[in-house]
């Protein structure tokens, strides 16, 4: 009887773990900077699902996009590596750096729509 009790318990914190870790993917709130090896700011705000329902942006690729000799391809994206992965801290070729990447990505979009944040400190909260 007891047994069984802490088995269940043991199933019970074990799901609950999954779920949070499952979970957080879509709870994030900051880009992490661990790629950067001396961050001058602090990491970014991006409440990413939020963000991204309240941006009425549809398409994942929109951001986590792939190219293939230099060409988007439309129906593809990358949302399971990081922007990292493709984008090193120096540029190459036409291959942005990766701080670059980002501020066109983020920043491009928010002056085309003229909506969300330019200045630094709204994005690099203090
Ligand atoms: C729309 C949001 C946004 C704005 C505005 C913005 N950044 Fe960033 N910046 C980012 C993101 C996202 C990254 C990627 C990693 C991170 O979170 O720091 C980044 C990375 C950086 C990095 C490399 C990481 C580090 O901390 O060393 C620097 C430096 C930086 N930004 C400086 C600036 C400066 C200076 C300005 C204003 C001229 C600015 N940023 C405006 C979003 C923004
Ligand atoms: C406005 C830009 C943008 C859009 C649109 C977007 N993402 Fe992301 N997403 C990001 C950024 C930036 C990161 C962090 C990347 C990094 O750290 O290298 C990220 C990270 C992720 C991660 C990894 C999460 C983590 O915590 O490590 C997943 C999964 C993901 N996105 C899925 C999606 C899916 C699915 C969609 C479409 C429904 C989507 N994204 C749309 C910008 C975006
Ligand atoms: C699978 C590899 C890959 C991943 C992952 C990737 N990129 Fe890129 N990105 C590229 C390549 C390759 C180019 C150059 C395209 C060309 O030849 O013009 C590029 C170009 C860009 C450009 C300039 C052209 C444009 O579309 O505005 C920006 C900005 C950019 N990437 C931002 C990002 C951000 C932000 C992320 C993460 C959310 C990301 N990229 C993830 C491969 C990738
Ligand atoms: C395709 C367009 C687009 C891209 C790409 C984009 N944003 Fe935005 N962002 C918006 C729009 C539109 C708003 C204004 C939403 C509103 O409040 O109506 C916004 C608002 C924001 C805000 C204000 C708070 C909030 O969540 O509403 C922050 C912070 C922000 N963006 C950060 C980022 C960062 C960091 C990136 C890059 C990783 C990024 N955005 C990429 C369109 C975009």
């Amino acid at each position: 009887m007891k047994k069984a009790a802490v088995f269940i318990f043991a199933i019970v914190v074990v799901s609950a773990f999954l779920f949070v870790s499952a979970y957080s993917q879509e709870e994030m709130t900051f880009v992490d900077n661990s790629v950067f090896t001396k961050p001058e700011r602090t990491p970014s705000i991006f409440r990413h699902d939020e963000h991204n329902e309240k941006a009425g942006i549809e398409e994942c690729n929109e951001c986590h996009h792939v190219y293939e000799d230099g060409k988007l391809l439309e129906d593809e994206s990358s949302e399971d590596q990081r922007c990292s992965d493709c984008h090193e801290l120096k540029s190459s070729g036409n291959t942005p750096a990766l701080i670059k990447a980002y501020h066109t990505n983020c920043k491009g979009c928010h002056l085309k729509e003229k909506k969300g944040p330019i200045m630094c400190g709204e994005c690099h909260l203090k």
